[in-house]
């Protein structure tokens, strides 16, 4: 049986999907199951990672979990997990963490990362750069007015699609010989904002204008959607178009076929931008 944590998010819905579909047992927490939303075939539990004593209920009789990262609560969930006996940890972290720039979100995801590599536990990590869904949050100004607001500042990035994470957590958690890898994985090509808001027009077939923004500007509209340590270090971050605009070869190496496109993925969640 295999424990999916972060079952309802953007990596851990498709990795309970693709499990299934692999025919594997599949128990998926989540703090709300009433919420969740998940295929029927899936057994899910309430659990909450800031909750030590929910954990019980979800790790009993797992023996391979897909770990969400949460600072400060993996090693009491890491030492509950080995109570049960659980064999196999694969963690979702971030590219952030190989930026030469010091940022928060680096910083927080080595924090995980050196709980389970502390562990004891055989574990895999998973360093994804920006998921594709980021771009979700345009979806409502698409759907309004057609304008998109970013920054024109050139930096561009290899976003991944959450499907491909996914599928490689899928390769880590059923296969062996990804134990005491961290892999780096990117979408299969560098894409500014404006290239991104042109093949969400194409797959639309609308025509969406892209509107650039000042940093202050652009920083204010984060502020409204995320805390300003996290803004200011992704500002800071698209200052390294270097490290974020470079793709990586490990998603279509272990996933056995190219990863998906910004179009697929913009295809994919065409009803969401409709
Ligand atoms: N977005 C990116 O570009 C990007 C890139 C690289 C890495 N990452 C990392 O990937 C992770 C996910 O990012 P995201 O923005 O896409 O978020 P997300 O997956 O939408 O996150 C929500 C998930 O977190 C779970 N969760 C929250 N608090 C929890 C708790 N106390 N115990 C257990 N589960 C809890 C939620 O479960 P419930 O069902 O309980 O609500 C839900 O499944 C973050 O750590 C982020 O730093 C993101």
């Amino acid at each position: 049986m295999i424990l999916v944590t972060g079952a309802t998010g953007n990596v851990g819905r498709h990795v309970v999907e693709q499990l299934v579909e692999a025919g594997e047992q599949v128990r998926a927490m989540t703090r709300r199951p009433e919420r969740a939303g998940l295929p029927d075939s899936v057994e899910v539990v309430r659990g909450d990672l800031a909750e030590p004593e929910s954990l019980p209920a979800a790790l009993r009789g797992t023996d391979r979990v897909f770990l969400f990262p949460m600072p400060g609560r993996l090693p009491g969930f890491l030492d509950a997990a080995k109570g049960f006996g659980l064999q196999r940890v694969v963690l979702l972290s971030a590219s952030a963490v190989t930026y030469e720039t010091p940022n928060p979100i680096g910083r927080m995801h080595e924090e995980c990362e050196a709980a389970v590599t502390g562990s004891g536990l055989p574990w895999t990590i998973l360093r994804p750069g920006a998921f594709m869904a980021n771009d979700l949050h345009w979806a409502a100004s698409i759907k309004a007015t057609g304008v998109v607001h970013g920054l024109d500042d050139g930096a561009a990035g290899a976003p991944i699609d959450e499907r491909d994470i996914a599928a490689v957590a899928v390769r880590a958690l059923l296969d062996d010989g990804h134990a005491g890898e961290a892999y780096l994985l990117t979408g299969p090509e560098a894409l500014t904002e404006p290239e991104r808001v042109g093949i969400i027009g194409r797959v639309l077939g609308r025509d969406l204008r892209f509107q650039a923004l000042s940093v202050e500007e652009a920083r204010a509209g984060m502020l409204t959607r995320m805390p300003a340590e996290v803004v200011d270090s992704m500002l800071a971050m698209r200052a390294e178009a270097r490290e974020m605009a470079r793709v990586a070869p490990a998603a279509r190496n272990l996933i056995g076929r190219a990863p998906y496109t910004y179009a697929e993925w913009a295809t994919y969640h065409v009803n969401d931008f409709r």
